[in-house]
């Protein structure tokens, strides 16, 4: 699994913490930055990501801002994203088990590191369940397709 990583400056302890993670678990990563704490834009670090986990190139993501909440709503902007914003260990596996997300994100003000990290690792391990979910999913493909309703 190749995992592509970004914060703001809001984000850039908890992105470290992620990185360290990624590293324990042998995950390959890229680290797409911030690389200061100087002020940036969230969307300037979401869209990458979120196309390249789009176009296949990685095949998930993470993204961190101060609260998730920027970063979650820029990646789900893409075609084929489905980022789940999550702060709890068991959303961020029915997320995977349910929605086939293929974005974290989390908010490194709302939650500390210990969490953050059991999220990450929860989410990372957990298989997509398919079946009666496949509908609901194919529904938001179909959507972004362009149907109306
Ligand atoms: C930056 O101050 C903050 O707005 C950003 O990290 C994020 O929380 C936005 O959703």
């Amino acid at each position: 699994m190749k995992v592509a990583l970004a914060s703001d400056h809001g984000g850039i302890r908890l992105r470290e913490e992620i990185r360290v993670l990624l590293e324990e678990l042998q995950i390959e990563y890229e680290d797409f930055g911030c690389d200061c704490e100087d002020s940036v834009d969230y969307p300037d670090f979401a869209f990458p990501v979120a196309e390249r986990v789009a176009s296949g190139e990685f095949d998930r993501g993470i993204l961190i801002c101060g609260t998730g909440i920027g970063m979650s709503i820029s990646a789900n902007k893409v075609k084929g994203i489905r980022c789940a914003l999550v702060h709890d260990v068991f959303s961020a596996k029915a997320t995977r088990q349910h929605n086939n997300s293929n974005i974290l994100a989390m908010g490194e003000r709302v939650i500390g590191p210990g969490l953050a990290r059991e999220i990450a690792t929860a989410w990372l391990i957990s298989d997509y369940e398919g079946g009666r979910h496949e509908r609901r999913v194919g529904k938001i493909g179909e959507y972004e397709g362009n149907r109306t309703y």
